[in-house]
């Protein structure tokens, strides 16, 4: 028996806003896992992914197992984003207003493989192209092969993003700090971008 795709609904605004409970959990249960080993609070899930809902030209594609979120993927005009990503860009000399920045893709471990990736990735580059936005990019953390916390057979994405049209950018880089699992405090990790070309 073949499994069926999972439903993929582009949730912005009003119905975003009233998905967030759902999306926190996931982003922090995807999220406490390696490569990002993230010991997030909801307090501050609840205020980022509001950010998202506010912002009218940003969306999440949100995978649904029957009525239940299972992941999501953000994107939103890189322009509206906070933090530290405009900055990264502009001093590469490159104009933030001309792309939609990929904010995340998480999906519970037990729904992996089954297309739901590759969909996220097709949603969201509808969505920037709805926006009339150019080209798109996201980060990645980046982490010490050797790094002892690494799961023996863990594979890297890095495969799976060329396959969406994705290259990497190790020149073009940003700073997001977070505290990790096992911490007592927040620490810094460099998130490399991937840029592709939509036009
Ligand atoms: C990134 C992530 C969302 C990808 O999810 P996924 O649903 O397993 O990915 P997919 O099933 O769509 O794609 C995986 C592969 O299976 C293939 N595939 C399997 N079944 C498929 C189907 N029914 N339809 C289309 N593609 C399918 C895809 O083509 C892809 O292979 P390819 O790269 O050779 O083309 C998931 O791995 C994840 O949550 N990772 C942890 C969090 C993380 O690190 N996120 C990235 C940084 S924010």
């Amino acid at each position: 028996m073949t499994t069926p795709p999972l439903r993929l609904d582009t949730l912005s605004g009003d119905a975003l806003r009233a998905a967030l409970p759902g999306l926190s959990r996931l982003r922090l249960t995807v999220f406490a896992e390696w490569p990002y080993l993230y010991d997030g609070d909801a307090a501050h899930e609840a205020r980022y992914l509001a950010a998202y809902a506010a912002d009218p030209g940003a969306a999440a594609v949100v995978a649904f197992d029957g009525a239940t979120p299972v992941g999501m993927a953000t994107c939103q005009p890189m322009a509206g984003a906070g933090g530290p990503v405009a900055a990264a860009f502009r001093a590469r000399g490159l104009d933030p207003a001309r792309f939609c920045y990929f904010g995340e893709s998480v999906l519970l471990p037990e729904y992996r493989g089954r297309g739901a990736g590759v969909g996220f990735f097709a949603a969201r580059e509808a969505q920037a192209r709805r926006l009339g936005l150019a080209a798109a990019a996201f980060c990645a953390v980046v982490r010490n092969p050797n790094d002892p916390r690494r799961p023996a057979g863990h594979v890297p994405l890095d495969g799976f993003w060329r396959n969406r049209g994705f290259a990497p950018r190790p020149d073009l880089s940003c700073v997001f700090s977070w505290k990790e699992i096992g911490d007592d405090r927040e620490t810094p990790h460099v998130l490399s971008f991937w840029l592709k070309d939509l036009a």
